[in-house]
């Protein structure tokens, strides 16, 4: 049997008891190391699970997967992804791959960042189209998120923003050397992030991410007990904080949608606050501020 197993958001022990299962049942166990990362060490799930772990990079899941689908006609083999395995990326070029070859296959799902989100305070049911921020280079910017995201504002609805994550990536040089040699992993933070979505807001100028008038919640370490950090304010605010206040990655973006309940705009004012703490302007003030806005801009009136 070919298993993908979700392992969660925090460390080894979000994993389920059925994917445990799994893992003491097989016999080759590899860990998709790409994506995502998991808040604890390779070392710490090996030894939680009693069981060796082998790291699936992306060359390996993407174009060597006959080596991990190796005998799983005949023997137990598990893929460990981090949330869930079809949260954001999916694995299903592997498992149509397993299908062709007569192996049968099981997922055993998990928590992903598409539904531990709902930790923002925004209803999963009114979000809209989720989107992927890349790394912006010196001359390439691609800005095809706006549209979506504009798609989204239009009807009212919240947008995930998911942060680029850059892991065994090679220098142009090293590249075209063919040289082996990768640069250390890189994740988006949400300063970043704000200021990429702003600079491009300043290009295209169409309104949908104005700094002082879009509201959005940044979420570090979601689902990573003490570690989880969330802020919410203005776009023009969130970049005021420095980045050491979002905790360290991974970090994601919501953008939130015009048609905003004012509940969702009451359980965000503790983020607010926080962030109301985080640039120095104290707690009231964050609160108020989010308040301002949801009725100004958003047409929310919070008691
Ligand atoms: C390509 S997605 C993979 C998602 C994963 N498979 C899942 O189901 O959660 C990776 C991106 O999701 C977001 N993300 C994943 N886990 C997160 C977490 N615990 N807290 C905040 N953002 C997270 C980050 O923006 C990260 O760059």
């Amino acid at each position: 049997m070919f298993y993908v197993i979700g392992l969660g958001l925090c460390d080894e022990k979000d994993i389920t008891l059925r994917g445990l299962e799994a893992i003491k049942s097989a016999s080759r166990i590899y860990l998709e190391a790409y994506t995502s990362i998991l808040m604890v060490q390779k070392e710490r799930l090996e030894a939680f699970y009693g069981k060796e772990l082998i790291v699936a990079d992306r060359d390996m899941v993407e174009c060597e997967s006959d080596e991990i689908l190796k005998d799983a006609d005949k023997e137990d083999v598990c893929l460990l992804v981090v949330g869930d395995p079809f949260g954001a990326t999916t694995h299903t070029d592997i498992l149509i791959r397993a299908r062709k070859l007569g192996i049968p296959t099981r997922v055993v799902h998990n928590a992903s960042i598409m539904n531990a989100v709902g930790a923002s305070g925004l209803q999963l049911y009114n979000f809209g189209q989720t989107v992927s921020l890349v790394f912006f280079t010196e001359t390439w910017k691609p800005d095809s998120f706006y549209d979506r995201i504009k798609e989204n504002v239009d009807g009212g609805l919240h947008t995930l923003v998911l942060l680029d994550i850059k892991v065994k990536e090679q220098s142009e040089e090293n590249l075209a050397r063919g040289r082996k040699i990768y640069e250390p992993p890189r994740y988006m933070t949400i300063p970043q992030a704000v200021s990429q979505l702003i600079e491009i807001e300043t290009i295209r100028g169409e309104g949908v991410l104005d700094p002082d008038k879009t509201l959005a919640v940044a979420m570090g370490r979601v689902g990573g007990l003490d570690e989880q950090r969330i802020l919410a304010g203005p776009l023009s605010w969130l970049l005021r904080a420095a980045a050491d206040q979002y905790g360290p990655p991974l970090h994601s973006l919501v953008i939130v949608g015009k048609r905003v309940h004012h509940l969702e705009i009451e359980y965000g004012e503790v983020f607010a606050e926080d962030l109301g703490e985080a640039i120095g302007v104290g707690r009231s003030e964050g609160r108020e501020k989010w308040r301002d806005v949801a009725k100004t801009e958003y047409g929310v009136v919070v008691d």
